[in-house]
Parts: structure tokens; sequence; C-alpha cells
């Protein structure tokens, strides 16, 4: 439970241009005014990102639109009456005031409506935009417990408001409204195929997002852990490679090997596709901290928000990439 008065703490931490970390449903995120440049250039720092990269702005509501976007076209409107407050960020043409430390230079800004109880509390009571990436230095896995937070960024964020684990456990899904049809830069918690079925049009993913969307590129979202990303069929005989070589290997898959070989770390399969999604980020933390050399992952289908689970997973498995050892 988050008290009245940690979320008054917390407005103030804000208001004087501190950071605080917040839960939303997605991911934990680090959160600074998003009017004021010098608690956005802290958060840059604090995160080790590249300035030219953009920031989502996070709002309390629909109506606040406004106040961001110079124009909302219709698309946009739909999805946001459909997905808000939800794992949904749009990418619209800027509003006039708004900062270009926000905005990466871009003449574009993301905005969304998150659904998690304390961060629309947080969003009320501060009464503006919260710039906020995910509350992880930059390249590595996104937080989505408290603890993580603390872990990755210690005594760098002002305050932490601890909301519980994340109940979607990865990124929103990022869709780029300022082309006919949209495009969706990021997959992430709302199913492209909802997208698709509300628009009534095929949109597009954009594979690497690597023009539009700086902070999609390939190697992220990495444990120092090597992942490998493989089929069921192939889990046995590649963990029984690895482990003759004399490496710490684990296991991520929803549907384990009824025999694993002696040795290997089956970590607590996911009991389905939206549980898949709500403790992969743990779970990459886990192998971090039982200090495994590999980890072998087989990724849900990727339809729905499996697809989100699968990307990550491929990104991870970059973002990690070493040689394969031995013969
Ligand atoms: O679920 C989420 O979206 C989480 C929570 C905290 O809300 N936030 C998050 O932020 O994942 P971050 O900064 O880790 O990722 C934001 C992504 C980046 O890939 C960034 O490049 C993209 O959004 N982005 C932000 N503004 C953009 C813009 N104007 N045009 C294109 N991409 C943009
Ligand atoms: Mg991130």
């Amino acid at each position: 439970m988050v008290r009245d008065e940690e979320i008054e703490a917390a407005v103030a931490v804000l208001r004087r241009g501190g950071l605080v970390a917040f839960p939303t449903e997605t991911v934990y995120g680090l959160g600074a005014d998003a009017t004021n440049r010098a608690a956005l250039r802290r958060l840059f720092v604090v995160k080790g990102r590249p300035v030219d990269h953009p920031v989502i702005v996070h709002l309390a509501g629909p109506a606040d639109l406004e106040a961001w976007a110079a124009t909302v076209p219709p698309a946009a409107q739909a999805l946001v009456d459909a997905f808000w407050p939800g794992p949904l960020t749009v990418v619209l043409r800027r509003g006039a005031h708004v900062l270009d430390e926000v905005t990466g230079g871009r003449d574009t800004v993301a905005v969304r409506v998150p659904a998690q109880p304390v961060a629309l509390r947080l969003l009320r009571a501060f009464g503006g935009g919260i710039a906020a990436p995910s509350a992880n230095r930059f390249g590595r896995v996104s937080p989505t417990r408290a603890s993580d937070v603390r872990a990755d960024l210690g005594d760098d964020v002002d305050m932490i408001l601890d909301g519980g684990p994340c109940t979607v456990g990865v990124e929103s899904t990022i869709v780029d409204c300022t082309s006919e049809p949209p495009v969706i830069l990021r997959l992430g918690g709302v199913p492209r195929e909802a997208v698709e079925g509300l628009l009534d049009v095929a949109v597009p993913v954009l594979d690497t997002g690597a023009i539009a969307a700086p902070g999609t590129h390939a190697a992220h979202y990495a444990p120092r852990t090597q992942v490998r990303v493989l089929t069921d069929a192939e889990v046995l005989e590649r963990a029984g490679s690895l482990l003759r070589c004399g490496r710490r290997v684990g296991l991520l898959a929803m549907s384990p090997p009824e025999n694993p070989p002696e040795g290997l770390v089956v970590l607590e399969p996911p009991a389905d596709v939206d549980d898949y999604a709500r403790v992969l980020y743990r779970r990459l933390r886990e192998a971090d901290a039982r200090a495994l050399d590999d980890l072998l992952v087989v990724p849900p289908p990727p339809t729905g928000i499996g697809a989100a689970v699968a990307d990550r997973l491929r990104r991870a498995a970059a973002g990690s990439a070493e040689p394969e050892p031995g013969p």
C-alpha cells in the first residue's frame, strides 16, 4: 500500500526537479517533470542514455493530450479511446511548448496513460506530464519490482514508490500515428492483432525501430548471462553440449523436458503466455543472480503478447551476444 503522504512527498520531489521511480502496469518508470529541463537532463545522466533518445510522457488521462500534441488524428483517437489507461503509447506531432529534452529534438512526442493505481494517483496529484523511461540503466533489463529499481539505480533515484510487481511485465506497445496507416515502433502489452482489429487495417511493425525509436535497437533488454533462443526440440542437445564445456546453464521454457540433464538449472516455467510476459524480466535477472553463463530460452508462440515476449528475448540474445564456446 502506498500512503497518500508518500504520493505527496513524490510530488514534492518532482516539483523540485528530482527523480521518482514509480510502478506502471508494464515496468517501473523513472519519472521527471516533463517541463523541467534540468530534471530531464539529470534523468538522462542517471539512465546513462544518449540525449537524442526521446522519452514517453505519462499523463493522468486523455484530456491532457491537447497540452502535448499538436493534433490527434482519428486513428490515434480511436486507439486512445480503446486502450487508455493501458499499455499503449501513441506518437503524435508535438505541441508547441514540448521540450527538445523530451522529444530528442524530433517534431513528435510519445504519450501514454498507464493503467496502474499508484501511477494514476501520482499523475493526478502532480497535475502535469511525467517523462519516464523504464527505471533501469540504458540497455539493461527493465525493472518489474521496486527492489529491481533499487538494485539497478541505487541512490541515484530520489524516491521509489513501491506498487508491487508489474501486472503486464513488458513495455507498452508504441504506435506511431503520424503516418497513414499507423506503424508499430515497438511490440508490447497491447497485441498487434488488437490494434489492427480496432483500426480495421494492417499495421506494419517497423522491424528494428532503429530509425524512429532508437531505444528499441537490437541489443537491448540484456542480462549479463548469454541468452540463447531455441525451440523445444533443440533444448536437450544444446544444454548437453554447453554443460560438457563446463558452463552453468539455465532453461526458461513453458514446457521444460521431464528429465533434464544433471546440472541444468530449470527456472520456474511460466504458466501461460501472459505469465511469461509478467515473469520474463524477473527470470532474466534471476539468471544473472545465479551467475549462469547461458540461459536457453524457448519463446512462447509469437501471437498476442507472445510476440512482444519473443521480441524481447531476441533482443536479450543479441545484447548479450558472445561467441559460441568450445567445439
Ligand atoms: O511501458 C513503457 O512504455 C515504459 C513505462 C515506464 O511506461 N516506458 C518505457 O520507456 O519503456 P523507454 O524510455 O524505456 O522506452 C521508450 C521508447 C524508446 O524506444 C523511445 O525511442 C520511444 O519510446 N520513443 C519515445 N518518444 C518517441 C518519439 N517521439 N518517436 C518515436 N519513438 C519514441
Ligand atoms: Mg527501456
